[in-house]
């Protein structure tokens, strides 16, 4: 079952570093894309940071309707991960996009016109916060999270589940290259360490 992620807590969707599918949308075209390089930017209101190279198809959609999505894929979606990453949406024809081409379902986004992929573990709908030179020199997209998902088998009050008998195939990824990944492993509970002196 999915729940909203309350805003202030969007954060924790993406701190673990989980490689993310970048979706968007316009003018009735739809896309996605794999994106190893994003990250949480800021608590509140939410923030997150995406590289979209200039060379994506994903990457005009965004510009050009001001959106995006960052879905957070769960293992048992890496191959498909791989399917969206290693191919573009530029070469199917007109009538066809990534979704049908791999057989992907999706939703449609709570807030903003983006395409939200079933199966995922966390949405989050970001608009993006136009900064220029930061897209232009480094293909770095700004975008503040609007509306945040999550299935509430893994991520619950604010919280990722860590009960070990939950099932593999739902932990969310990491991708290294060449095809590797590693599944999000043992999570664990610490105290800050007491300073040496005083
Ligand atoms: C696991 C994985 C991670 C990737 N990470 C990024 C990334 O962070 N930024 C990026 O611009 N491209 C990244 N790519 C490449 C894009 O996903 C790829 O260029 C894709 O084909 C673009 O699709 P599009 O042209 O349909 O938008 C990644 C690919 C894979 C397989």
């Amino acid at each position: 079952m999915r729940r909203v992620v309350e805003l202030p807590r969007a954060y924790r969707l993406l701190n673990h570093g989980p490689t993310v599918l970048v979706s968007a949308a316009h003018a009735g075209r739809r896309n996605i894309m794999a994106a190893s390089w994003s990250m949480a930017l800021d608590f509140a209101p939410p923030k997150v940071a995406v590289v979209i190279d200039k060379s994506t198809y994903t990457r005009g959609l965004v510009e050009a309707s001001g959106s995006f999505a960052l879905n957070v894929p769960c293992r048992a979606q890496a191959a498909a991960t791989l399917a969206v990453g290693g191919s573009s949406g530029r070469d199917l024809p007109a009538d066809e996009d990534k979704f049908a081409a791999f057989g992907l379902q999706s939703f449609a986004g709570s807030v903003l016109d983006v395409p939200l992929l079933e199966g995922c573990v966390a949405w989050l709908e970001c608009r993006v916060l136009d900064e220029p030179h930061n897209q232009q020199r480094y293909d770095l997209f700004i975008g503040e999270v609007v509306a945040a998902w999550a299935d509430t088998r893994v991520f619950a009050d604010g919280r990722w589940i860590t009960d070990p008998a939950l099932d593999p195939a739902l932990r969310t990824i990491h991708y290294v290259a060449g095809g590797q990944f590693f599944a999000t492993g043992e999570a664990f509970d610490t105290q800050a360490a007491p300073p040496l002196r005083g």
